[in-house]
């Protein structure tokens, strides 16, 4: 049988689509907060960044963040990055963890 030869990796560009007036708004509040920006071939400080060392789950493509809000409040005890090339979707995950994430810290002092 003939072998498929192997496709090759394609480079990505960030899918910056339209934000919506509340998508731009999270967008400028708390990307400063939340977000990470990783330069090309370096190491994170994943224990300095959470502030702990417990199991760390990485979603690559997160769409809009549905996903990895609800594996979030199922196991907060786990720490969670997502990957995402679509600003539109990181605007929504964004606000995603403000209302939804967020509210049900507040009561434990020194958690975010
Ligand atoms: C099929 S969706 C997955 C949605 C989400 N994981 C879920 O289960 O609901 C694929 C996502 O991957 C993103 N994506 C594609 N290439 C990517 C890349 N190189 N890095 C990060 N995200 C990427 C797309 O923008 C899209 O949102």
């Amino acid at each position: 049988m003939q072998k498929k030869p192997h496709r090759q990796i394609r480079s990505y560009v960030c899918r910056s689509g339209r934000k919506k007036k509340t998508q731009l708004s999270a967008w400028e509040t708390l990307w400063p907060l939340y977000g990470l920006t990783a330069p090309a071939k370096t190491c994170l400080d994943l224990e300095g960044i959470f502030g702990r060392s417990n199991d760390k789950i990485v979603e690559i493509g997160f769409g809009d963040g549905q996903s990895l809000v609800e594996m979030a409040l199922a196991a907060p005890e786990r720490d969670y990055i997502g990957i995402e090339v679509y600003r539109a979707g990181i605007a929504s995950l964004l606000s995603a963890i403000q209302k939804k994430i967020c509210p049900i810290f507040e009561w434990l002092p020194g958690m975010l």
